[in-house]
C-alpha cells in the first residue's frame, strides 16, 4: 500500500508570521475556515507563536476568542499551535502556575495539538507543559529545535528525543525555523530518530533558502509522516513551501496524499486577494518572498529576517543589513550555539545590530541577553564564551539549576489585581502574558460596552 503522507496548512500562523508579521485579522481569513476545514488536513496551524501577541498590541482582538471562533468554523480538523515550553507566548520564563493554567485553558478553548518546543532543546523547560498537555487530552507534539554547530550533533537529537517520549510525546516534530536542513541531513536525521522511537515524525521548514522542497521529499522518503506546508499564495520566501505543489509531486511518486483538490483551488482562488492587499500596503515585503541562501551561513529563521529589516529600517541603517547579518553568527557562537528561534533569534539579533551599530561589541547588552548569561532561559548547548561572559555579568550570580523552581506563582496575584477588570481565568492569562496589552485591550473593551449600552438605550 501507498504510504501515506499528511499535511499541516500553516497560513493561518507561520505562513501569516513569517511572510506578513503576523498581521492577518480574523475577518480576512474567516471567509476560508470551512473550506480549510473540508480540505483534509492532518492541522491547521492556527494559534500560538507570535499570533497571541499581534492580536493584542496590533489588532485589537481577544485571542482566545479568535481561537473559539476558529473552532466553531472547523470541527473536523485538528487545530494546532505553537508554545514556547516554559516561556509559553512570551519572551522569558514563567512560573509553573501559568504554564499548566494556560495549557488547560488552550485545549478548552479548541487546541487539539501543542507543538512544545525549547529555544535551547533544554529538557527541563518542556517538561511542564508536555505534562499539561497530556494531562488536558491534547496531543503533545515533542519538538527539537533544529540548527547545526560543533555540539548538535544527531546522537544528541536523538537522546532528546528519547527524553520527549518519555515526557509523553504522542509525535516528535524536527522544527527547522530557518529553512537550513538540507535533503541528506534530513534523510540521516529522520533515519536516525525513527530507528530510535516509533512515533510519527512531523518535519517543519522554510522555503528561505530554497532547500524546502528537496528536503521534504528526502525526509519523506526516510520515513516522516507529517509535512508542514502553506497554500501557494502565502508559500515560498521565508515561509513554508506550497501545499498544492507537494501534494501533487508526492503523488506522482506514488504517495497516498489525501486532500481534496477542490478546496485547495479555493484556498488558493482568495489567499491570492489577500496576498495582494498586504502586497500594495507595503505590509510583505519583497525580500520575504524571495530565496537567500545567506541563510545556509547565518541561519537566520524567517521571522528573524523581516524583524532585522524592520529594526535597521527603524534606525534608518537598512545599509548595515549584511554586516548585522554577518555578525549574528559570531554572537550565536559567543552564545554557546543556541538555535535561532523565539526569543534566541531576537536576542541575538538585536545584540548583532547593537554590535554593529556601537561600533564596539557589547557595548550595550539588552537585560535578556543578561538573563541568558545568569543562566534563566536554561542550559546553553555549549558554554557561553567565559570572557564575554564575565564581561556581561560582571559580579553577578548565575541561577543554579532550573530556573523557573525560583519563581513564585503569580495567577493568584493577577486575579486579584484585575478584579472585574478580567472576565474570565483567559483574561487573567492574557494579562500575565502581556500585561500592558492585555490592560488596554480589557479598557477598550469595557468603553467599547459602556457607548454600546449608552448606544441602545438613546435608540430606544
Ligand atoms: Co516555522
Amino acid at each position: 500500500m501507498a504510504k501515506k503522507v499528511q499535511f499541516v496548512e500553516t497560513v493561518l500562523r507561520d505562513a501569516n508570521q513569517s511572510l506578513i508579521a503576523t498581521r492577518l485579522p480574523f475577518d480576512k481569513f474567516e471567509p476560508m475556515l470551512e473550506t480549510i476545514d473540508k480540505a483534509g488536513f492532518y492541522a491547521a496551524e492556527c494559534w500560538g507563536g507570535a499570533t497571541f501577541d499581534v492580536c493584542l498590541r496590533y489588532l485589537n482582538e481577544d485571542p482566545w476568542e479568535r481561537l473559539r471562533k476558529i473552532r466553531a468554523k472547523m470541527p473536523n480538523t485538528k487545530l494546532q499551535m505553537l508554545l514556547r515550553g516554559q516561556n509559553v507566548l512570551g519572551y522569558s520564563h514563567y512560573p509553573d502556575d501559568f504554564v499548566k493554567l494556560f495549557v488547560a485553558k488552550a485545549v478548552e478553548n479548541g487546541i487539539d495539538v501543542i507543538r512544545i518546543f525549547d529555544a535551547l532543546n533544554d529538557v527541563n523547560n518542556l517538561k511542564v507543559a508536555m505534562e499539561a498537555t497530556v494531562k488536558a487530552g491534547a496531543i503533545a507534539s515533542g519538538t527539537i529545535s533544529y540548527t547545526t554547530s560543533p555540539v548538535h550533533t544527531h546522537e544528541n537529537y536523538v537522546k532528546m528525543v528519547k527524553e520527549l517520549k518519555e515526557m509523553g510525546a504522542s509525535t516528535i516534530c524536527i522544527k527547522d525555523m530557518a529553512g537550513i536542513m538540507g535533503p541528506q541531513e534530513a534523510y540521516d536525521l529522520v533515519s536516525a530518530i525513527k530507528d530510535a522511537v516509533d512515533l510519527p515524525i512531523d518535519l517543519h521548514t522554510h522555503s528561505t533558502t530554497g532547500l524546502a522542497f528537496m528536503t521534504y521529499l528526502k525526509a519523506i522518503e526516510a520515513g516522516v509522516d507529517i509535512i508542514d506546508t502553506a497554500i501557494s499564495p502565502f508559500s515560498g520566501g521565508t515561509s513554508q513551501p506550497a501545499t498544492e505543489t507537494l501534494a501533487y509531486a508526492l503523488r506522482q511518486l506514488g504517495y497516498q496524499v489525501d486532500l481534496n483538490d477542490d478546496c485547495l483551488v479555493a484556498m488558493a482562488d482568495y489567499f491570492k486577494g489577500v496576498r495582494d492587499e498586504f502586497v500594495a500596503d507595503g505590509t510583505m515585503m519583497p525580500k520575504s518572498m524571495a530565496t537567500d541562501t545567506q541563510c545556509l551561513t547565518y541561519q537566520v529563521p524567517g521571522g528573524m529576517l523581516s524583524n532585522l529589516l524592520s529594526q535597521l529600517k527603524q534606525m534608518n541603517a537598512l545599509d548595515r543589513f549584511e554586516e548585522a547579518l554577518a555578525e549574528t553568527p559570531k554572537v550565536r557562537k559567543d552564545m554557546g550555539y543556541p538555535p535561532l528561534v523565539t526569543p534566541t533569534s531576537q536576542m541575538v539579533g538585536v545584540q548583532a545590530v547593537r554590535n554593529v551599530l556601537d561600533g564596539e561589541r557589547y557595548k550595550t547588552v539588552s537585560k535578556e541577553i543578561k538573563a541568558y548569561c545568569r543562566g534563566e532561559y536554561g542550559q546553553t548547548p555549549a558554554p557561553i564564551d567565559p570572557a564575554i561572559r564575565a564581561q556581561i555579568l560582571g559580579d553577578e550570580k548565575p541561577v543554579e539549576g532550573r530556573y523557573a523552581d525560583t519563581l513564585a506563582p503569580v495567577v493568584e496575584d493577577a486575579r486579584a489585581k484585575l478584579g472585574e477588570l478580567a472576565k474570565s481565568d483567559e483574561d487573567v492569562l492574557s494579562y500575565i502574558a502581556f500585561p500592558n496589552l492585555a490592560e488596554k485591550f480589557f479598557e477598550n473593551r469595557k468603553a467599547k460596552e459602556e457607548n454600546a449600552c449608552t448606544y441602545t438605550i438613546v435608540e430606544a
